[in-house]
C-alpha cells in the first residue's frame, strides 16, 4: 500500500501498515502459535490499553528492575553516546519507551547535532502522541514517525547517514535466536555504513530475582498475562475464560530465557472464531506460552551483533550489573 503522510508542523506521520494487513497478520501467526505443540500466543497481544497500563505499573515494582537500570545507564551515558556518534538522527524501535528516549534527545540535542527524530510503532495512536509531545519539546526537530513493524518494515526507514537507530527495554528477548538474527540483519541492511545501533539487553542472573520480575508479590504480571486473553477475545473473537487460568513464569537455563505461561486449570476448550473457528483444546495441567523473555551475556551479545555484521564499539551496565546497553556501528 502507498504510504499515507501527514504533516503537521514539523510533525511527519508516514504510515507504512495497512491495519487490515496488521491484522492479518497478527492472526496468522496466533494461528501458527495456539496449533503448536506445545501452544504459544504473540506477546503484541499484552498490549492493548488495559495491557500497556498494567506494563507501565510492571515498569515500576520493586521486583521488575529492568526499566530502572537502563534508565540510570542513559542518565549516565547519553552525552558519551551523543559525544560518540554525533548523530543527526534518531530512530527508535517501539517508542513505548519514549521517557528513556527523551534522555538521548536531551544529549544530542545538546551536543548541537540532533535534526530528526524518528520513532517507529506498529500503533499510529501511540506514534501520533508521542511524536506531538517529542516535536513540542524539542523545537527546531523534524519529528519523522513511521507507524510499522520493526519485524518487516526496517527498510523503509530512510537513514540518511549520521544515523543511530535505538531498541531499548530488552523487547529483543521476545525473539527467538532464528527472529534476532533475521531482525539483526535488517538492522545492518537498513543502517548505512559509519551509522549506529544501540541495543539495550537483559542480562543473566540470579534465577530467583528473574523469576520475582515475572511474577511479583502484588500480581501485577499475572493480571498482565491474563490480559491477553482478554484481548484475543475481544481481537479475534475467541472465548477464554481468563480466570480459568494460573500464570506461571519459568526460568529456561539452557535457552537462557524467562517464560510466561498461562496454565489450564482444568480442562478448557477454546473456540476462535475469528480463525475460521478454530479449536484449541487444553487439558488440565496444560501450558499455554505467552512470552519469552531472553536473558543475555556479555558475549552472546556482542557474539550476535558481529555475526549480523555490527561490530561492538562500547558498552555500560548498572551499577548493579543487571541490564547492559551495548553501542554498536555498522563498520
Ligand atoms: C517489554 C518485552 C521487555 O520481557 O521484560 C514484563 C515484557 N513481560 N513483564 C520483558 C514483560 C512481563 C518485557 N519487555
Amino acid at each position: 500500500m502507498p504510504p499515507t503522510t501527514d504533516t503537521t508542523g514539523t510533525v511527519r506521520v508516514r504510515v507504512h501498515l495497512d491495519p487490515a494487513d496488521w491484522s492479518r497478520h497478527l492472526a496468522e501467526e496466533t494461528r501458527r502459535g495456539l496449533t503448536d505443540d506445545p501452544p504459544w500466543t504473540p506477546p503484541v497481544w499484552f498490549y492493548d490499553e488495559v495491557g500497556s497500563h498494567l506494563f507501565d505499573r510492571i515498569t515500576r515494582l520493586d521486583e521488575y528492575y529492568p526499566t530502572e537500570a537502563e534508565r540510570s545507564i542513559l542518565a549516565a551515558r547519553s552525552d558519551e553516546i551523543a559525544h560518540l556518534t554525533g548523530a543527526r538522527t534518531l530512530v527508535e524501535l517501539g517508542s513505548g519507551t519514549s521517557d528513556k528516549t527523551r534522555l538521548l534527545l536531551d544529549a544530542l540535542w545538546a551536543a548541537g547535532t540532533l535534526r530528526t527524530f524518528s520513532p517507529v510503532d506498529v500503533s499510529e495512536e501511540v506514534l501520533r502522541t508521542a511524536a506531538t509531545a517529542i516535536a513540542e519539546g524539542y523545537p527546531g526537530i523534524a519529528v519523522d514517525a513511521v507507524v510499522g513493524d520493526f519485524g518487516r518494515h526496517l527498510d523503509r526507514i530512510p537513514t540518511g547517514g549520521r544515523t543511530l537507530l535505538a531498541f531499548l527495554g530488552s523487547t529483543i528477548g521476545n525473539l527467538d535466536p532464528d527472529q534476532r538474527r533475521a531482525f539483526l540483519a535488517s538492522v545492518t541492511d537498513a543502517l548505512a555504513p559509519g551509522d549506529w545501533f544501540l541495543l539495550g539487553t537483559d542480562l543473566v542472573k540470579d534465577e530467583a530475582r528473574l523469576l520475582a520480575a515475572y511474577d511479583d508479590a502484588a500480581g501485577v504480571t499475572a493480571a498482565f498475562n491474563r490480559n491477553a486473553l482478554v484481548v484475543m477475545n475481544r481481537e479475534l473473537g475467541a472465548d477464554f475464560d481468563p480466570d480459568a487460568y494460573s500464570h506461571r513464569s519459568h526460568w529456561d537455563p539452557v535457552a537462557h530465557r524467562i517464560e510466561m505461561h498461562l496454565v489450564a486449570d482444568r480442562h478448557q476448550r477454546v473456540t476462535v472464531r475469528g480463525l475460521d473457528d478454530l479449536v484449541v483444546d487444553l487439558g488440565a495441567g496444560e501450558h499455554l506460552r505467552t512470552e519469552i523473555s531472553t536473558k543475555f551475556t556479555a558475549e552472546g551479545v556482542e557474539h550476535e551483533l558481529l555475526a549480523a555484521g555490527l561490530e561492538p564499539v562500547s558498552a555500560w551496565t548498572d551499577p548493579a550489573g543487571d541490564v547492559r546497553l551495548t553501542l554498536a556501528r555498522r563498520p
